[in-house]
């Protein structure tokens, strides 16, 4: 059996059991925002196998399980592992005193009622799981020190990369520093990661991150940003719903100031979706991630967009005949601008092809409709939803435009 969960400098890794997919993957999205590996299982005979191979940190399972029950599983678990078994929190439907008894003899840790809650997820398993306590989100590099970087916490983890909170003597204020570890990235990454730090010099605005300095550390290559102290759109929209009109439309003003100052460079950022957009007090919404950026005219990264983009953000020209401008990055916002009005990804698909063809086929909600909406901004959001790019806004800067003229003449619903 490896020796996986005792290594210090790995990320918090956690096993769920259960047969229901959707609450697995609920608990998995909330783990992954904080930088928590998962791996969900449906068959407690598969699952016990990956436990035993690699011991994870933590295993949430379900109290209702095919052909078992959790504290049956659980007592499996222990009958092989021993007093090193990875702490167990229970899933239930109910807080029945009976069961919680049961669970606790057989040496479960702890409880999540159904339908569980991030908040007393993440509790819960900072209580059991001494890594997670470590620091707010998670572990933090070994070392604490990444060249003259201290590091605060770290805050993403994503295959290649991992984004920390970081200080630096000759910077004031906390600083983001996205790291790329050498050995574990193929040419491919290596050379997107050198494009974002080259195309980030350049730009200087206040919806974008402020590039700082980049370097590298031993086996790592990284760059430095203003860390931007905000919330993600998409948190925020999945944790507080739709946003009112007035909203939306400052936060498409900032964020369309800030594509016009990319595409005044030359620039396209090509993966515009609420996941890359912060939310903060003082900054207003600021766009992140120019790991797909690309010049305008660089031809020979065409075709990775179809692979590392997100289906749901592209535009119908780049899905269909992998042709990106400036346009392109305007639709994408548009679809941002719809999904702050309704709360929800405009398009609901199993797949990529269901996505695509909803897109092709324009099968998403208009502006227009959402109730309350103000019609000016419904207007401009539809059009950069058209399909035609010659039917969208042709320049951020008319979009910037045409958003500040609804702001001067104020918001109007129908
Ligand atoms: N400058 C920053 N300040 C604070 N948080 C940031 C900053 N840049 C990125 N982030 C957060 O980290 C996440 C991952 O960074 P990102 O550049 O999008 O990496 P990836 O290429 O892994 O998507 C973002 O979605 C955002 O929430
Ligand atoms: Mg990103």
């Amino acid at each position: 059996m490896s020796s996986g969960r005792n290594t210090l400098d790995q990320p918090p890794r956690v096993t769920i059991l259960t047969t229901d997919r959707e609450l697995g993957a609920r608990i998995e999205k909330a783990l992954k925002q904080r930088s928590v590996i998962s791996e969900q299982s449906a068959r407690p005979n598969e699952c016990l196998q990956k436990v035993l191979d690699n011991p994870p940190d933590a295993l949430i399972v379900d109290m209702k399980l095919p052909s078992t029950t959790a504290i049956e599983f659980y007592n499996r678990i222990r009958g092989e592992v021993g007093l090193d078994s990875p702490p167990c929190l229970i899933l239930s439907d109910s807080a029945e005193e009976e069961i919680i008894t049961r669970a606790y003899e057989a040496g479960a840790a702890d409880f999540l009622v159904k339908p569980v809650s991030t908040g007393e997820l993440m509790a819960k398993l900072r209580l059991h799981v001494p890594k997670l306590r470590r620091s707010g989100t998670g572990h933090t590099d070994r070392f604490n020190k990444i060249g003259a970087f201290k590091i605060i916490e770290e805050l993403r983890r994503g295959n290649m990369s991992v984004l920390y909170k970081a200080t630096h003597p000759r910077y004031e204020g906390p600083l983001a520093l996205k790291t790329l570890e050498n050995k574990k990235c193929d040419l491919d990454t290596l050379l997107r990661f050198r494009r974002e730090v080259n195309l980030l010099t350049h730009l200087e605005h206040p919806h974008l991150a402020k590039f700082c300095e980049a370097g590298r550390s031993r086996d790592r290559f990284y760059f430095a940003m203003n860390f931007i102290d905000g919330r993600p759109l998409d948190s925020v929209l999945e944790e507080d719903g739709a946003l009112p009109s007035q909203v939306v439309l400052t936060h498409l003003r900032d964020l369309a100031s800030a594509i016009a100052h990319l595409h005044r460079h030359n620039i396209l950022h090509r993966d515009i979706k609420p996941a890359n957009i912060l939310l903060s007090n003082d900054k207003g919404a600021v766009l992140v991630d120019f790991g797909l950026a690309r010049h305008i005219r660089d031809q020979q990264l065409t075709g990775s967009h179809m692979v590392i983009g997100t289906p749901l953000y592209i535009a119908p020209e780049c899905l269909e005949k992998d042709q990106t401008d400036e346009r392109s990055d305007l639709f994408s916002l548009g679809m941002v601008g719809l999904q702050m009005l309704l709360g929800k990804a405009p398009i609901d698909g199993k797949n990529l092809y269901e996505i695509f063809n909803r897109i092709m086929l324009r099968e998403f909600p208009q502006a227009k409709e959402v109730p309350g909406v103000c019609n000016d901004l419904a207007t401009v959001i539809d059009r950069l939803l058209e399909i035609d790019p010659k039917d969208r806004f042709q320049s951020a800067d008319d979009l910037v435009h045409a958003l500040e003229n609804i702001r001067s003449a104020g918001c109007t619903a129908s």
